[in-house]
């Protein structure tokens, strides 16, 4: 049977895709969050994984507003990255695990999840720039993905409650997928920002680290006390892409270790996270 070797949140902020493609990791202004990475090459290193499924939130670039599934999968052959804004960057086209994706799919509808099923899916920065981050020396991008993306553009938002079910359910499909493929998760968005209106700006260090300490537990289930507009209030309104980390720490069942932890204060007015988790 598959298997889970562990789970890693990082932020999505785009300014970060431009400054490795411009080297920038050791600039004064980069380097506390790009120091965090060290820790998890090495660790991906030895657990080598052969796939990544990656939570994330479309921005706007495959779904828009007439169309917004809650929670969609892609199921295509591969996954092409048609960034917006700070340029795009020369990502070759990421390759499908598409058995993954219909065992997925399979067993989240079996299970009362009626996801949105993209035969053809274009991925953003979400998804694009944490696996180069994870990847960095690598192209193509060395493990196979399914993307599973969460709308957090366009209310009613899914709540933190449900995500982790999500998350939950996603685990155990893989758990009882009939293959010896080593899979990784990815959580990918927060954490705390807000980028437009009167709380532009907005960062919440207490919340954000409160979060991160509640994912460390057996239990992770602090956050699912709080609605969206909870969040909302707390994290900003682009802070809600936390929920990605909701779901992808949820595939973890039972104790887990902390591989590696990293929060930084600002980038592009957001607070910049990392935590990556393996099962104990
Ligand atoms: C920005 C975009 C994001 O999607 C995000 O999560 C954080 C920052 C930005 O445009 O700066
Ligand atoms: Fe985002």
């Amino acid at each position: 049977m598959a298997q889970i070797v562990g789970c890693i949140n990082t932020s999505h902020v785009p300014s970060i895709g431009k400054a490795l493609a411009h080297g920038l990791q050791k600039d004064p202004y980069w380097s506390p969050f790009f120091d965090g990475f060290p820790p998890i090459h090495q660790w991906l290193a030895e657990v080598k994984p052969d796939v990544a499924v990656v939570f994330y939130n479309d921005h706007g670039l495959n779904f828009f507003l007439d169309k917004m599934p809650t929670f969609a999968i892609g199921s295509g052959p591969q996954y092409i990255n048609g960034d917006e804004g700070w340029g795009q960057p020369d990502y070759p086209p990421f390759a499908s695990e598409e058995k993954l994706a219909w065992q997925l799919i399979n067993h989240l509808v079996d299970h009362d999840f009626d996801m949105t099923i993209c035969q053809d899916m274009m991925v953003d920065h979400a998804f694009a720039l944490p696996l180069k981050l994870l990847f960095p020396k690598q192209s193509p991008c060395p493990v196979t993905t399914v993307p599973i993306s969460i709308n957090t553009v366009l209310y009613p938002f899914p709540s933190a409650r449900r995500c982790a079910a999500l998350g939950r359910t996603v685990g155990d499909a893989i758990r009882a997928w009939d293959s010896d493929k080593r899979v990784l998760i990815v959580g990918t968005g927060g954490l705390s920002h807000q980028l437009e209106g009167e709380r532009a700006g907005h960062l919440n260090r207490d919340f954000d680290t409160k979060f991160m300490d509640s994912l460390m537990r057996e239990d992770p289930s602090w956050i699912e006390q709080f609605s969206s507009e909870d969040i909302i209030e707390q994290v900003g309104t682009a802070g809600l892409e936390l929920i990605m980390w909701v779901a992808a720490r949820n595939t973890l069942r039972g104790p887990v270790r902390e591989v590696m932890r990293n929060y930084h204060i600002p980038i592009s007015n957001t607070a910049a996270a990392t935590q990556a988790f393996a099962p104990l």
